[in-house]
């Protein structure tokens, strides 16, 4: 197979309509991540050309696609006129040839790296056209492979099969490869001649055959090939995934507590020895490593939790935080673009945001960095081993040293030497039995209501 060249081309000319959203179906996320993107994953290993067909005017789509995969090249499909119109969009890339072209659609992003292979293999056993069947709890909607003995002999969209036809349960998953030398030939046979008055790709079956050519139909499971075509079964879709992905993450060593209540996000990565309780939500871009424990009603992104840590419950960590070697952030702590080193405790009620905190350090309950002066974000420092009192604003820009004291309930607006206390907070008075004057005179004015 390696010295086989490959060509994959990718249909997403689909819009959102039928999702009812203004967002191109195929830029919707699962795991985090858009439906396009799980496709270009499994077929990045087949380690050939890229080649995406997307409609008119989804520049969006062709941003995204070139963020996942800058050498793809892009094509558009100017009319909506049916998937074999839609492949020859990319005649051009073709037309280049590859000894295998392989075709997926943008809106099954399920699809296995394995099963891509598995049809390459298929052409390099002599097959013209293979394609990919699963067998459907409800065909309904489906292409239905239309086989004899061994042999397939056609696929026969929903909208024109007989009755029989459609008894069929063994349905077409969309994928298809192409042996790249016949595969113009085949293509450009292809007629509009059916119910949609649409150029199908699933006539290339039929076409292979009537040239005397091998097409054969590999099975693979429904999940493999699942389509998104609404919401509900984008919500599917993520549910299956969502559950590979934790699998994935238990086989590896992670405790889930409770695994159906974890989110994941595709690029999600643990160490060994991690915990997780129930309800904890990792968006994209967060780094667990080992031993750490990740308490419920988290929320992370973007975010690197150090070994031995504790986050939560009910904590969350936003893009740019990073956490050192066992240091806990604990209840109703939000943490933003900051650094916090080893062993520093911010157990309570805090924000700490744009900062760098150094290590062994003890951020009080309610302490609020400040970052933000309506216009632009400055930065707090905080030493080694500095002990911030609760229910301090420390007002960025701004620098505690190391080993440094802020006395509760600080607003601190000039840098704190190190080894320093600063208080920064209106000095107490008491007056003496003021309490009991004020209830002689509450007494003397009273007016009886009984
Ligand atoms: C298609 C198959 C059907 C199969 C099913 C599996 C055809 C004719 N039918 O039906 O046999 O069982 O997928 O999910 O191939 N697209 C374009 N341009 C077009 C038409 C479609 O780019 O002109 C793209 C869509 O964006 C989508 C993919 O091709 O990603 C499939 O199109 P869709 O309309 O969803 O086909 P189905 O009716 O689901
Ligand atoms: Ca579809």
């Amino acid at each position: 197979m390696s010295e086989r060249t490959c060509l994959t081309i990718v249909l997403a000319a689909g819009e959102g309509t039928r999702m009812r959203a203004t967002r191109p179906k195929v830029l919707h996320h699962i795991a985090y991540r858009p439906l396009v993107w799980h496709v270009l994953d499994a077929a990045a290993p087949l380690l050939g050309r890229c080649a995406v067909v997307i409609g008119p005017g989804s520049d969006q789509v062709a941003a995204s696609v070139r963020t996942h995969t800058p050498n793809a090249e892009i094509f558009v499909q100017t009319e909506r006129r049916g998937t074999a119109h839609a492949v020859l969009a990319a005649r051009e890339a073709i037309a280049r040839g590859a000894d295998d072209i392989v075709v997926v659609f943008g809106d099954t992003p399920l699809i296995a790296s394995d099963t891509l292979k598995r049809l390459r293999g298929a052409l390099e056993d002599g097959a013209a056209v293979a394609t990919l069947g699963f067998h459907a709890a409800d065909p309904t909607g489906y292409g239905r492979l239309i086989v004899t003995g061994n042999e397939l002999v056609a696929i026969r969209e929903e909208k024109d099969a007989s009755p029989e036809e459609r008894a069929v349960s063994f349905c077409n998953g969309g994928v298809m490869a192409l042996a790249g030398g016949t595969a113009l030939a085949i293509l450009d046979a292809i007629d509009d001649n059916n119910a949609k008055k649409e150029f199908y790709l699933t006539d290339a079956v039929a076409v292979a055959r009537a040239k005397g050519l091998k097409t054969v139909a590999l099975e693979t499971t429904e999940d493999d090939v699942r389509g998104v075509n609404t919401q509900t079964q984008l919500a599917q879709a993520e549910a299956i995934l969502q559950d590979r992905l934790r699998n994935a993450a238990m086989e590896v060593g992670v405790n889930m507590i409770a695994p159906q209540t974890v989110h994941l996000a595709a690029d999600t990565k643990f160490g060994r020895d991690v915990v997780i309780e129930p309800y904890v939500v990792f968006g994209p871009g967060v780094t667990v490593d080992d031993g750490a424990l990740i308490r419920s009603f988290s929320h992370l992104e973007k975010a690197h939790v150090g070994r031995g840590a504790t986050v939560g419950p009910f904590a969350r960590l936003r893009p740019g935080a990073k956490l050192g070697e066992k240091v806990r952030v604990g209840n109703f702590v939000e943490v933003k673009e900051s650094t916090i080193g080893d062993r520093t405790a911010v157990n309570h009620l805090t924000y700490i945001g744009d900062s760098t905190v150094g290590q062994g350090a003890n951020i009080g309950a309610g302490t609020i960095t400040c970052n933000y002066d309506g216009t632009h974000k400055h930065r707090t420092e905080i030493g080694d081993g500095a002990f911030i009192g609760s229910n301090s604003a420390l007002v960025a820009p701004v620098k505690v040293g190391v080993h440094a004291y802020v006395g509760s309930g600080s607003v601190i607006t000039n840098d704190v030497p190190d080894d320093a206390l600063a208080v920064g907070r209106a000095r107490q008075t008491v007056k003496e039995g003021w309490a009991s004057r004020l209830r002689e005179m509450k007494g003397a004015g009273k007016t009886d209501k009984a």
